[in-house]
């Protein structure tokens, strides 16, 4: 990422600020009086193109800016719908994919809220984070607890001024037959990855409302979606996530709130560690043997497509079901 610098300005009455990535020999204050928002075009004072930002987004308006040259032509490397300067919470983000995650955010230029119950790895994410020139914030968090979510949201809107995105992430995961699930387990696994789904989007949904909208992306699985020997409990919650998405989709249309949900395969984490070992297979194993593609997902797999349902660019998009298995669920191999 390159440095990131902020510009405010006004503009007919309307504040703006306007975060510039990768910005090359630019004086910031230079370019105060240079925005015309309403064309969308940034001229440099020279009236060349060699020093100006590849990409912008506005922090009051949540649009993203695109930027041509004198020519009319879009300027190479511009981003438009980014999610630079979002402000984004994630759940369980001190490990796996919800690290992945908020390392691509951070790293796109939003502003990252890392939650988890364990606190070593949550700080160590948003250690990598800032060191990487990123911002980040960790809370300790714990999503089946209510009163915690009332806390970490007022935390996270006093330190970001408000928020923008949930990914309702964190998760866990037990295979036992049927016969061996205990009511003990079923209690335990349904308060993190069900109920925490629920209270995380109830209690962020006003937050977004104030914003103006936002999005929300849950985490569900293929075992979502298709039965698999030893699942009750783990296919049952993650089913559970997918239509649970759709009916809050529908809920908070009407106040520009996106729900999502995605459905990865083993994806290669301490999860399909545990599924693995269980199988008795390697990780190369599975993949060979469970996706057309050849291969377990990475965990920046998933979080491209997590980024992609926060950006503006998913905009048309909302109660739908994101597969992310390399093709697996839907290609019958012969
Ligand atoms: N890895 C896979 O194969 C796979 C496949 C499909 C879906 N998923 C889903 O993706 C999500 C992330 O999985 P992962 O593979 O990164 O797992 P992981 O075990 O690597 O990370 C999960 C994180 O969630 C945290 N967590 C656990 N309980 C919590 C709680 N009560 N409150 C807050 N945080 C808590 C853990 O401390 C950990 O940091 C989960 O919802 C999982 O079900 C994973």
């Amino acid at each position: 990422m390159g440095e990131l610098k902020e510009i405010t300005l006004v503009k007919e009455g309307e504040l703006h600020r306007l975060v510039l990535d990768q910005v090359t020999n630019l004086e910031s204050t230079e370019y105060s009086d240079k925005v015309d928002l309403s064309r969308g075009e940034v001229l440099s004072p020279s009236g060349t193109f060699d020093s100006i930002a590849t990409a912008t987004n506005c922090l009051e308006c949540h649009r993203g800016l695109e930027m041509h040259d004198m020519t009319g032509q879009r300027m190479e490397g511009v981003r438009m719908g980014n999610v630079a300067g979002k402000v984004v919470l994630i759940t369980g983000a001190g490990a796996g994919i919800g690290r992945a995650t908020a390392r691509m955010f951070a790293a796109k230029g939003a502003k990252v809220v890392v939650t988890d119950v364990d606190e070593a790895g949550g700080r160590a994410t948003v250690d990598s984070i800032l060191s990487a020139g990123g911002e980040g914030l960790f809370l300790t968090h714990d999503v089946s607890s209510e009163e915690q979510w009332t806390r970490i949201l007022a935390d996270a809107e006093s330190r970001f001024g408000g928020i923008d995105v949930l990914v309702n992430n964190a998760g866990i995961y037990i295979i036992a037959p049927l016969a061996d699930t205990t009511l003990e387990q079923w209690n335990r696994l349904f308060s993190i990855n069900v109920t925490g789904v629920f209270l995380g989007s109830k209690h962020v949904a006003p937050y977004l409302v104030k914003r103006g909208g936002g999005s929300i992306i849950n985490m569900s699985s293929v075992a979502g979606l298709r039965g698999t020997a030893g699942h009750t409990l783990y296919g049952a919650s993650k089913g559970a996530v997918r239509i649970m998405t759709k009916d809050i989709a529908a809920e908070l249309a009407n106040q520009n709130i996106r729900v999502n949900s995605i459905h990865p395969t083993y994806v290669k984490t301490a999860m399909a560690d545990y599924g693995a070992a269980i199988a008795g297979l390697t990780l190369d194993e599975m993949g060979e043997r469970m996706v057309p593609l050849g291969r377990l997902a990475e965990p920046d797999d998933v979080a491209n497509v997590i980024v992609f349902l926060a950006s503006d660019e998913s905009n048309y998009l909302t109660g739908s079901e994101f597969v992310v298995d390399g093709g697996g669920t839907s290609i019958i191999s012969v």
